[in-house]
């Protein structure tokens, strides 16, 4: 499907506006939102270019630089953090080679920061694109890595 197909599954109502860049940046094998993608977008929903760029840049969830393939989020609020979030965070800059807000340079995997995903009885907690993994060692993370290629 190309993007002017994705983007025409929603109404052109500027209350889709979140949902329409959610679909353009998933489907984005890079996982972020071209300058053109904002364009289009703002032409679809007769807004302005300012419009939309000031969404994308006011939530976090959205890129404009590309990213990995998959998209690591680890928890970074209190819960996690007192559950040895912090041995997990160390873990995975130390076995991917990358800080935070950065690509692998194979492409695989960028790590990035979140805030509670809601799954505290099973802190620490991270995401790997729409996967959550809970109760996290810092021992089973070449295994959780390992089914993402
Ligand atoms: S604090 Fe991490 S999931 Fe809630």
């Amino acid at each position: 499907m190309d993007k002017t197909q994705l983007i025409h599954k929603f109404a052109p109502n500027a209350d889709n506006l979140i949902l329409i860049l959610h679909e353009l940046q998933n489907n984005h094998p890079q996982h972020y939102l071209e300058e053109e993608d904002l364009r289009a977008v703002a032409s679809y929903l007769n807004m302005t270019h300012s419009q939309v760029y000031g969404v994308v840049t006011f939530y976090s969830m959205f890129s404009l630089k590309p990213r990995g393939r998959y998209i690591i989020r680890i928890c970074k609020s209190p819960v996690c953090e007192l559950e040895k979030g912090n041995r997990i965070e160390e873990t995975l800059k130390k076995d991917l080679g990358i800080g935070a807000g950065e690509t692998t340079a194979d492409g695989r995997f960028t790590l990035e920061y979140t805030i509670c995903l809601g799954h505290c009885d099973k802190s620490p907690v991270m995401m790997v694109n729409e996967d959550v993994y809970g109760d996290l060692k810092p021992e089973i993370l070449p295994e959780i890595l390992s089914e993402y290629n």
